[in-house]
């Protein structure tokens, strides 16, 4: 499958897809605290979903089994919810969402700290990932390519004394999840796309404390780091459009 370009009005349908996302990780944002489960995220995602008329892209996807991925701590991503994972004060939780409305999907996701003090190693981790993030978006810009965008999130994250995970990258995204062209968080030797008006990319640094590499739990879901340091996750979809990149899930 080639890369699908949006037009203005697919792209404004997919700006109210992005607001969904972003009006269900902030109410998420307030209910972090020390005591509450990944479940209670995962009930209070799925009813503001249903408040707001759309529907969860994740659940079903390849079976994954729930609207949200949150993922604690040393978990990368694609954490699974659970009533037995209560979140600590000190944690950080990466919590992942994604919607479906009219059509058009729309993917973000925001690390948060659990209770008001997590140590400054952590505050700095989150800091820098959010950061390589919108040192990315800078990036999604006409004549520029794809790796400009992993290029400049892998220089800041490393330049911090952080490492960019290698094995999840970003994507694509319209009327799937999942579209072409992948979006690498570093400048990889693979297929290096130019980025044309109307592409859509969830952009979506994952950033490691320690060393790169990660593994996969017996859960087949659950993405670690490999040395069990902390890790970091923040997404936003972006249009790329004659007038510069635009955030979608703002
Ligand atoms: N934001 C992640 C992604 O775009 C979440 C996908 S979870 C899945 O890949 F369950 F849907 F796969
Ligand atoms: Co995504």
């Amino acid at each position: 499958m080639a890369i699908v370009c949006k037009s203005p009005a697919e792209i404004e349908k997919m700006r109210q897809s992005g607001r969904v996302v972003r009006q269900v990780l902030d109410h998420l944002r307030t209910l972090v605290a020390p005591g509450v489960t990944t479940m209670d995220l995962e009930r209070a995602a799925e009813q503001k979903m249903k408040d707001l008329g759309a529907k969860p892209a994740f659940k079903g996807y390849f079976d994954y089994p729930c609207v949200l991925c949150t993922s604690v701590n040393e978990e990368i991503v694609h954490g699974i919810p659970s009533e037995k994972r209560t979140l600590n004060a000190g944690d950080i939780v990466s919590v992942d969402c994604g919607v479906v409305l009219d059509g058009y999907y729309g993917d973000a996701a925001i690390t948060v700290p659990v209770g008001d003090e997590i140590t400054p190693e952590l505050r700095k981790l989150l800091e820098v990932t959010e950061q390589s993030l919108y040192r990315g978006i800078e990036k999604a810009r006409i004549g520029n390519s794809v790796s400009d965008i992993g290029g400049a999130v892998q220089e800041y994250v490393e330049a911090a004394g952080f490492s960019v995970v290698r094995e999840f990258v970003g994507h694509g995204i319209g009327t799937k999840l999942h579209e072409e062209p992948q979006v690498p968080n570093y400048r990889s030797g693979g297929p290096n796309p130019r980025l044309r008006e109307g592409m859509v990319l969830a952009i979506e640094p994952m950033v490691n404390y320690g060393k790169p590499e990660t593994r996969v739990l017996s859960d087949k879901w659950t993405a670690v780091t490999a040395d069990g340091s902390y890790s970091a996750h923040f997404e936003h979809c972006v249009a790329v459009t004659r007038d510069g990149p635009v955030i979608l899930t703002e």
